[in-house]
């Protein structure tokens, strides 16, 4: 099984938008590769947000680590509804700002096609319909939802030409798509419906008091929720869950990771028999939500969870562990 770093290295070619290189950039997503595009904010890294294994790529490449929710991109409105519940507020959000730079979180209609590492195991989806005519003319071509969160390295500025990107991400994403420099240069605004009362989840290229005039006072994110990690909302298994486990004990299921699996376990289910922490990203919350699912069902008491290396992904993946062992408060 080859490395990681040798599967992902990417050529990194920038060009222009034609019907040529957005037909490729199109099969790109559609194989599981990142593409760089232009938005009207700032340019996005995009992967096809129903492959978790692209997903997690995405991750990758811009170093998170942690796994923020991102927002999925769609080409329409009605696509967008495909994907998420609209209350009136929200249609009206809609109505009057889409396409455009306003992302709205709202409940994700199950079952849904959208990965759940692109969600970080929300029960909520943050939606966009950008209005730049290259990321349209993108996401008509691929057809289907793609996430993107801004295509620079983890903690570095956003970038708002392809030049920025090419400087951050070479050799992680296949295509960057150069549309020029983007028009706002800012992220888009967040607006969450997640609780009833919509609120500003993040300030961004849609002012404040546009969206206020049109559906009234928006309320803070409150409790500390800028840190996406720390959302109240954040899914966490309800099985008690053991970390570094190196055995198992009586009624666990286990959570695996690598080739050397303890055996005893009530059920195991593996991140990566072959040690990929890209793999294990990819089926880290679909693992720990079956696992779950069986402790409910009462085929096991908990769940322990094998140690997993700190680089690359593993420091994200032990940062969602950690937060899914931790006292429910
Ligand atoms: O302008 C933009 O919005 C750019 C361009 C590329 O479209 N994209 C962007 O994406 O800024 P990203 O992934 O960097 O922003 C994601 C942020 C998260 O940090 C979090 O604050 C919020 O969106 N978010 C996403 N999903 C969420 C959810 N389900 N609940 C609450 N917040 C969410
Ligand atoms: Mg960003």
């Amino acid at each position: 099984m080859p490395r990681l770093e040798t599967v992902h290295e990417e050529e990194t070619r920038l060009a222009p938008p034609s019907a040529g290189t957005l037909g490729e950039a199109a099969r790109l997503l559609a194989e599981g590769r990142l593409v760089a595009f232009p938005t009207e904010t700032v340019y996005g890294l995009g992967a096809d947000a129903r492959n978790a294994l692209a997903v997690a790529r995405l991750y990758e490449a811009k170093g998170r680590p942690r796994f923020n929710p991102l927002i999925v991109h769609v080409a329409s409105r009605g696509e967008a509804e495909e994907l998420a519940a609209f209350d009136a507020r929200a249609s009206r959000l809609a109505d009057m700002f889409w396409p455009g730079p306003l992302t709205l979180v709202l409940p994700r209609r199950e079952p849904s096609p959208i990965a759940e590492l692109a969600t970080a195991g929300l029960a909520t989806v943050a939606l966009r319909v950008p209005a730049s005519t290259v990321a349209g003319a993108l996401l008509v071509e691929f057809g289907g939802p793609v996430a993107a969160p801004s295509a620079n390295p983890s903690g570095a500025l956003s970038p708002t030409r392809a030049e920025h990107v090419r400087e951050g991400l070479f050799g992680k994403v296949a295509l960057i798509l150069d549309g020029g420099p983007c028009e706002a240069g800012i992220e888009s605004t967040i607006v969450g419906f997640a609780r009833g009362e919509p609120r500003l989840l993040r300030p961004g290229a849609l002012p404040r008091a546009a969206i206020e005039a049109a559906i009234g006072p928006l309320g803070a994110a409150g409790g500390g929720i800028s840190a996406p990690g720390q959302l109240e909302s954040h899914y966490a298994p309800r099985a008690p869950l053991r970390l570094g486990a190196r055995d198992v004990r009586p009624g666990e299921a286990l959570l695996a990771f690598g080739h050397e699996v303890p055996e005893g376990a009530a059920l195991t289910l593996n991140l990566s028999d072959h040690g990929d922490l890209v793999d294990a990203a990819a089926s880290l919350f679909g693992h720990l939500r079956a696992l779950d699912a069986a402790v409910a069902a009462g085929r096991a008491r908990s769940i322990a969870v094998m140690p997993i290396p700190e680089d690359g992904l593993g420091e994200a993946i032990n940062d969602r562990l950690a937060r899914a062992a931790a006292p429910r408060s």
